[in-house]
């Protein structure tokens, strides 16, 4: 696991970004994003956009597909996850919308829905980057704890910690859906490189047990450390109850460097 650390989120937000860009220059044949929603990546969202913009950076071979969705909410509804990536970032790029895809929160069969998405996913030939944010309860993707590490797309209950923290999206915390359809652990981890992004105090202690704490699915994203090809990438506040703050800058300051 490699962990960067920055001093401001948009600091952090442009290393984000920087991966995002490696990944889609080294694939110009096609590249699969995974994408999550949230809070965590719209300002690298933002940057990519930027990017886009006014250097060329160009989606047009690209294809995504999101962590989860929330059971029952239309897809017309603003809190969506199919609406929110397309309000924060796929619709300002030319990545061909139909291409976007996300476990289908409407399905009336929402447990076959799943199953479904997750074929899809293998279907396409695996994720090539997955962005990840993480919960105050150390979710990733909604696998809240005690997610098995082995679990595919699925049907979740949130937590009421998590329900709480995302009723700010919403206009009243009633609002907000407790089930939701989510990659599992097993699919997440299939995902060919992966870069978490946190920021903030309030995910420092689940950023602490991510990176230094046992691996248990008491905190499911511990199971990132047994992936090949994690990137962390904090804002100092997010980063402050890490042992080894030193360690990581350190390594970060002495990268080995290939000869040309
Ligand atoms: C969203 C997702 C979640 C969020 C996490 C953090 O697609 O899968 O794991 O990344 O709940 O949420 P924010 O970024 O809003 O703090």
């Amino acid at each position: 696991m490699e962990v960067i650390v920055r001093s401001t989120a948009e600091e952090a937000a442009a290393v984000v970004a920087d991966r995002f860009e490696q990944v889609i220059r080294s694939h110009p044949e096609g590249v699969t994003l995974g994408l999550a929603t949230g809070s965590s990546p719209v300002l690298a969202y933002r940057e990519l956009i930027r990017r886009h913009r006014e250097e060329g950076l160009s989606f047009a071979a690209a294809r995504a597909f999101l962590l989860d969705e929330y059971v029952g909410l239309p897809r017309t509804h603003e809190q969506s996850y199919y609406r929110f990536i397309r309000d924060n970032f796929t619709s300002q790029i030319d990545i061909d919308d139909a291409l976007v895809l996300s476990p289908d929160g409407e399905a009336t069969d929402p447990i076959a829905a799943a199953a479904r998405y997750d074929r899809s996913i293998v279907e396409a030939g695996g994720v090539d980057l997955q962005i990840l944010g993480i919960g105050a309860t150390g979710h990733i993707g909604f696998n809240e704890p005690t997610s098995s590490f082995s679990s595919r797309t699925r049907v979740k209950t949130l937590t009421e910690q998590t329900v709480t923290d995302n009723a700010r999206f919403f206009d009243s915390p009633d609002e907000v859906p407790i089930h939701v359809l989510t990659q599992g652990l097993g699919t997440i981890m299939e995902a060919r490189s992966i870069v978490l992004t946190a920021q903030g105090e309030h995910k420092a202690p689940a950023v602490a047990q991510m990176v230094e704490g046992p691996i248990s699915a008491r905190w499911p994203a511990t199971i990132l450390q047994m992936h090949p090809s994690v990137t962390v990438v904090l804002d100092e506040a997010a980063a402050s109850q890490l042992e080894l703050t030193d360690y990581y800058r350190y390594v970060q300051d002495n990268k080995v460097r290939l000869p040309h």
